[in-house]
Protein backbone atom coordinates (compact mmCIF):
# COMPACT_ATOMS: atom_id res chain seq x y z
CA UNK A 1 0.00 0.00 0.00
CA UNK A 2 1.13 3.44 -0.83
CA UNK A 3 2.23 5.11 2.50
CA UNK A 4 1.43 9.12 2.81
CA UNK A 5 4.78 9.68 2.78
CA UNK A 6 5.07 7.95 -0.21
CA UNK A 7 2.30 9.46 -2.11
CA UNK A 8 3.30 13.22 -0.94
CA UNK A 9 6.24 12.45 -2.46
CA UNK A 10 5.18 10.97 -5.33
CA UNK A 11 2.11 14.17 -5.62
CA UNK A 12 5.27 16.68 -4.65
CA UNK A 13 7.53 15.42 -7.83
CA UNK A 14 4.68 15.55 -10.17
CA UNK A 15 4.33 18.88 -8.60
CA UNK A 16 0.68 18.46 -7.89
CA UNK A 17 1.23 19.65 -4.05
CA UNK A 18 3.21 23.03 -4.62
CA UNK A 19 1.39 24.13 -1.04
CA UNK A 20 3.20 21.61 0.67
CA UNK A 21 6.78 21.73 -0.88
CA UNK A 22 9.76 23.72 0.03
CA UNK A 23 10.58 26.80 -1.09
CA UNK A 24 13.15 29.71 -0.04
CA UNK A 25 13.26 31.80 2.73
CA UNK A 26 16.31 34.29 4.08
CA UNK A 27 16.67 34.69 7.79
CA UNK A 28 17.34 38.41 8.45
CA UNK A 29 18.98 37.27 11.90
CA UNK A 30 21.45 35.43 9.93
CA UNK A 31 21.51 36.47 6.45
CA UNK A 32 20.72 32.72 5.78
CA UNK A 33 18.67 31.63 3.40
CA UNK A 34 17.23 28.11 3.27
CA UNK A 35 15.08 25.80 1.48
CA UNK A 36 11.92 25.22 3.66
CA UNK A 37 8.41 25.38 4.74
CA UNK A 38 5.91 27.00 7.19
CA UNK A 39 2.92 25.16 8.14
CA UNK A 40 0.31 27.90 8.73
CA UNK A 41 -1.85 26.15 10.67
CA UNK A 42 0.76 24.47 13.46
CA UNK A 43 2.71 28.09 13.63
CA UNK A 44 5.86 25.96 12.48
CA UNK A 45 8.63 27.03 10.32
CA UNK A 46 11.42 24.57 8.85
CA UNK A 47 14.28 25.25 6.77
CA UNK A 48 17.58 23.42 5.71
CA UNK A 49 20.46 24.75 4.24
CA UNK A 50 23.31 22.00 3.00
CA UNK A 51 27.01 22.35 1.77
CA UNK A 52 27.49 21.57 -2.06
CA UNK A 53 27.40 17.95 -3.05
CA UNK A 54 30.87 16.22 -2.77
CA UNK A 55 32.71 13.48 -2.87
CA UNK A 56 32.66 11.26 -0.37
CA UNK A 57 29.44 13.89 0.84
CA UNK A 58 29.65 16.01 3.67
CA UNK A 59 27.58 14.86 6.92
CA UNK A 60 26.53 18.45 8.08
CA UNK A 61 23.74 21.29 6.97
CA UNK A 62 21.85 23.62 8.84
CA UNK A 63 18.29 23.40 10.42
CA UNK A 64 16.46 26.05 10.93
CA UNK A 65 13.12 25.16 13.54
CA UNK A 66 10.66 27.99 14.67
CA UNK A 67 7.48 27.75 16.95
CA UNK A 68 5.62 28.80 19.27
CA UNK A 69 6.67 29.07 22.57
CA UNK A 70 3.38 27.55 23.84
CA UNK A 71 3.70 24.31 22.21
CA UNK A 72 5.09 21.65 25.09
CA UNK A 73 7.59 20.51 22.25
CA UNK A 74 7.85 20.93 18.78
CA UNK A 75 9.75 17.98 16.71
CA UNK A 76 10.99 17.38 13.40
CA UNK A 77 12.16 13.82 11.16
CA UNK A 78 14.70 14.52 8.97
CA UNK A 79 13.48 10.56 7.65
CA UNK A 80 9.93 12.09 7.17
CA UNK A 81 8.40 9.09 9.47
CA UNK A 82 8.59 8.64 12.90
CA UNK A 83 9.69 4.85 13.16
CA UNK A 84 13.52 4.51 12.11
CA UNK A 85 14.70 8.81 11.46
CA UNK A 86 16.37 10.81 13.10
CA UNK A 87 14.17 13.43 15.35
CA UNK A 88 15.13 16.33 17.24
CA UNK A 89 12.84 17.84 19.84
CA UNK A 90 12.58 21.28 20.56
CA UNK A 91 11.28 23.38 23.58
CA UNK A 92 11.90 26.69 25.84
CA UNK A 93 12.85 25.68 29.21
CA UNK A 94 13.93 29.18 31.73
CA UNK A 95 14.58 31.06 28.34
CA UNK A 96 17.02 28.38 27.45
CA UNK A 97 16.61 26.03 24.09
CA UNK A 98 16.34 22.89 25.07
CA UNK A 99 16.84 20.99 21.76
CA UNK A 100 18.18 17.16 21.28
CA UNK A 101 18.72 14.39 18.84
CA UNK A 102 16.28 11.03 19.46
CA UNK A 103 15.49 7.48 17.53
CA UNK A 104 12.63 5.18 17.77
CA UNK A 105 12.03 2.07 16.19
CA UNK A 106 8.45 1.89 16.67
CA UNK A 107 5.55 4.06 17.89
CA UNK A 108 6.49 4.54 20.89
CA UNK A 109 8.67 7.45 23.59
CA UNK A 110 11.83 8.53 21.18
CA UNK A 111 14.47 8.11 23.58
CA UNK A 112 18.19 10.54 23.12
CA UNK A 113 20.02 9.54 20.28
CA UNK A 114 23.94 9.77 20.56
CA UNK A 115 26.03 10.86 17.46
CA UNK A 116 24.49 13.84 15.93
CA UNK A 117 25.82 16.84 17.10
CA UNK A 118 23.86 20.61 17.18
CA UNK A 119 25.47 23.44 17.59
CA UNK A 120 22.94 26.81 17.94
CA UNK A 121 24.10 29.55 15.87
CA UNK A 122 23.59 32.76 16.73
CA UNK A 123 20.32 33.93 14.89
CA UNK A 124 18.90 31.24 17.85
CA UNK A 125 16.56 32.95 20.30
CA UNK A 126 13.21 32.58 22.48
CA UNK A 127 10.82 36.04 22.43
CA UNK A 128 7.29 36.55 23.63
CA UNK A 129 5.65 34.37 21.23
CA UNK A 130 8.15 31.67 19.57
CA UNK A 131 11.44 29.61 20.02
CA UNK A 132 13.77 29.95 17.01
CA UNK A 133 16.55 27.26 16.80
CA UNK A 134 18.78 27.42 13.94
CA UNK A 135 21.47 25.09 14.44
CA UNK A 136 24.69 23.01 12.84
CA UNK A 137 24.08 19.62 12.81
CA UNK A 138 26.69 17.47 12.51
CA UNK A 139 26.99 13.67 11.92
CA UNK A 140 23.78 13.81 10.84
CA UNK A 141 23.04 12.78 6.99
CA UNK A 142 23.46 8.69 8.30
CA UNK A 143 21.39 7.39 11.20
CA UNK A 144 20.25 3.75 12.29
CA UNK A 145 18.52 2.28 9.48
CA UNK A 146 17.85 5.06 7.45
CA UNK A 147 19.33 8.35 5.74
CA UNK A 148 18.84 12.49 4.50
CA UNK A 149 17.18 11.85 1.04
CA UNK A 150 17.50 8.04 1.51
CA UNK A 151 21.84 8.71 0.88
CA UNK A 152 20.90 10.87 -1.82
CA UNK A 153 21.73 14.52 -1.26
CA UNK A 154 20.06 15.62 -4.28
CA UNK A 155 16.71 13.81 -3.80
CA UNK A 156 13.28 14.78 -3.67
CA UNK A 157 12.53 14.29 0.56
CA UNK A 158 9.95 14.24 2.68
CA UNK A 159 10.17 16.08 6.37
CA UNK A 160 7.97 15.21 8.95
CA UNK A 161 7.16 17.35 11.68
CA UNK A 162 5.35 17.59 14.89
CA UNK A 163 3.89 19.65 17.68
CA UNK A 164 2.56 18.54 21.54
CA UNK A 165 0.00 21.83 21.96
CA UNK A 166 -1.33 20.26 25.53
CA UNK A 167 1.10 18.13 27.27
CA UNK A 168 4.68 19.59 28.21
CA UNK A 169 7.47 17.57 28.81
CA UNK A 170 7.36 15.96 32.53
CA UNK A 171 10.90 17.59 33.21
CA UNK A 172 11.60 20.30 30.69
CA UNK A 173 14.97 21.30 31.84
CA UNK A 174 16.35 17.88 30.80
CA UNK A 175 16.38 17.20 26.74
CA UNK A 176 16.39 13.66 27.43
CA UNK A 177 12.79 14.14 29.49
CA UNK A 178 9.96 12.21 28.90
CA UNK A 179 7.62 12.87 27.07
CA UNK A 180 4.30 12.12 26.03
CA UNK A 181 2.70 11.80 22.39
CA UNK A 182 2.28 14.75 20.09
CA UNK A 183 -1.60 15.53 19.08
CA UNK A 184 -0.68 16.90 15.69
CA UNK A 185 1.36 16.13 12.74
CA UNK A 186 2.39 16.92 8.90
CA UNK A 187 4.78 16.55 6.17
CA UNK A 188 6.62 18.54 3.23
CA UNK A 189 8.37 17.91 0.22
CA UNK A 190 12.08 19.25 0.85
CA UNK A 191 13.74 19.26 -3.02
CA UNK A 192 17.06 18.64 -1.46
CA UNK A 193 18.89 20.13 -4.82
CA UNK A 194 16.99 23.42 -4.44
CA UNK A 195 19.00 24.44 -1.53
CA UNK A 196 20.98 27.89 -1.51
CA UNK A 197 23.99 27.90 0.27
CA UNK A 198 26.98 30.34 0.58
CA UNK A 199 30.52 28.32 -0.20
CA UNK A 200 34.06 29.18 -1.15
CA UNK A 201 34.42 28.27 -4.38
CA UNK A 202 37.88 27.71 -4.21
CA UNK A 203 37.67 25.35 -1.32
CA UNK A 204 33.89 24.35 -1.71
CA UNK A 205 34.38 25.12 2.22
CA UNK A 206 31.30 24.98 3.53
CA UNK A 207 31.20 28.87 6.04
CA UNK A 208 28.17 28.34 8.23
CA UNK A 209 29.23 30.08 11.62
CA UNK A 210 29.24 33.43 10.67
CA UNK A 211 26.36 36.15 9.53
CA UNK A 212 27.83 36.96 6.23
CA UNK A 213 26.53 39.94 3.71
CA UNK A 214 27.42 41.15 0.54
CA UNK A 215 28.53 45.07 1.07
CA UNK A 216 29.04 46.05 -2.70
CA UNK A 217 31.91 43.10 -3.68
CA UNK A 218 33.15 42.41 -0.38
CA UNK A 219 31.80 40.05 2.25
CA UNK A 220 31.79 41.35 5.52
CA UNK A 221 31.19 39.43 8.96
CA UNK A 222 28.01 41.66 9.93
CA UNK A 223 28.35 40.36 13.89
CA UNK A 224 32.37 41.64 13.80
CA UNK A 225 32.31 44.08 10.53
CA UNK A 226 35.46 41.98 10.09
CA UNK A 227 36.23 41.07 6.73
CA UNK A 228 36.98 37.41 5.31
CA UNK A 229 40.29 37.62 3.46
CA UNK A 230 41.62 35.34 1.16
CA UNK A 231 38.71 33.15 0.13
CA UNK A 232 36.54 33.92 -2.67
CA UNK A 233 33.31 33.75 -1.04
CA UNK A 234 30.09 33.31 -3.14
CA UNK A 235 26.57 32.49 -3.30
CA UNK A 236 24.97 29.56 -5.04
CA UNK A 237 21.18 30.47 -5.03
CA UNK A 238 18.60 28.40 -6.18
C1 LIG B 1 5.96 9.31 23.72
C2 LIG B 1 6.18 9.95 22.58
C3 LIG B 1 5.52 9.57 21.29
C4 LIG B 1 4.55 8.64 21.04
C5 LIG B 1 3.87 7.68 22.02
C6 LIG B 1 4.24 8.71 19.62
C7 LIG B 1 3.30 7.94 18.98
C8 LIG B 1 2.92 8.10 17.67
C9 LIG B 1 1.79 7.44 17.03
C10 LIG B 1 0.86 6.42 17.71
C11 LIG B 1 1.72 7.85 15.76
C12 LIG B 1 0.70 7.45 14.70
C13 LIG B 1 -0.41 8.46 14.75
C14 LIG B 1 -1.42 8.31 13.65
O1 LIG B 1 -1.19 7.64 12.64
O2 LIG B 1 -2.50 8.93 13.80
C15 LIG B 1 2.81 8.79 15.55
C16 LIG B 1 3.09 9.44 14.37
C17 LIG B 1 4.20 10.20 14.15
N1 LIG B 1 5.16 10.57 15.10
FE1 LIG B 1 5.12 10.09 17.06
N2 LIG B 1 5.04 9.66 19.05
C18 LIG B 1 5.82 10.20 20.02
C19 LIG B 1 6.79 11.19 19.86
C20 LIG B 1 7.24 11.64 18.64
C21 LIG B 1 8.31 12.58 18.44
C22 LIG B 1 9.14 13.21 19.55
C23 LIG B 1 8.44 12.78 17.10
C24 LIG B 1 9.37 13.66 16.32
C25 LIG B 1 10.32 14.40 16.84
C26 LIG B 1 7.42 11.96 16.45
C27 LIG B 1 7.21 11.91 15.08
C28 LIG B 1 6.10 11.33 14.49
C29 LIG B 1 5.76 11.49 13.10
C30 LIG B 1 6.58 12.28 12.08
C31 LIG B 1 4.56 10.80 12.89
C32 LIG B 1 3.77 10.69 11.57
C33 LIG B 1 4.41 9.78 10.58
C34 LIG B 1 4.41 8.35 11.00
O3 LIG B 1 3.31 7.78 11.20
O4 LIG B 1 5.49 7.79 11.13
N3 LIG B 1 6.73 11.29 17.40
N4 LIG B 1 3.50 8.91 16.72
Amino acid sequence: MLSLKNLLATLACAGLVAAQSSSQFCDSASGICFQGYTDPEMDVTMGFVFPPVTTPPSNEFIIQLIAPITNGYTGISLGGQMANSLLFTLWPYDNEIILGPRWTSGYVLPEPYPGPETTLLPSSGINSTHIKATFRCQNCTVWEAGSMGSGDLTSFTVIAYVVATTTEPSDPADVASVIQEHDDFNFFGLDLSQCSTLVDVDSTQFIIDINLEHLGSTLVDIDSTQLIVGTNLEHLDC
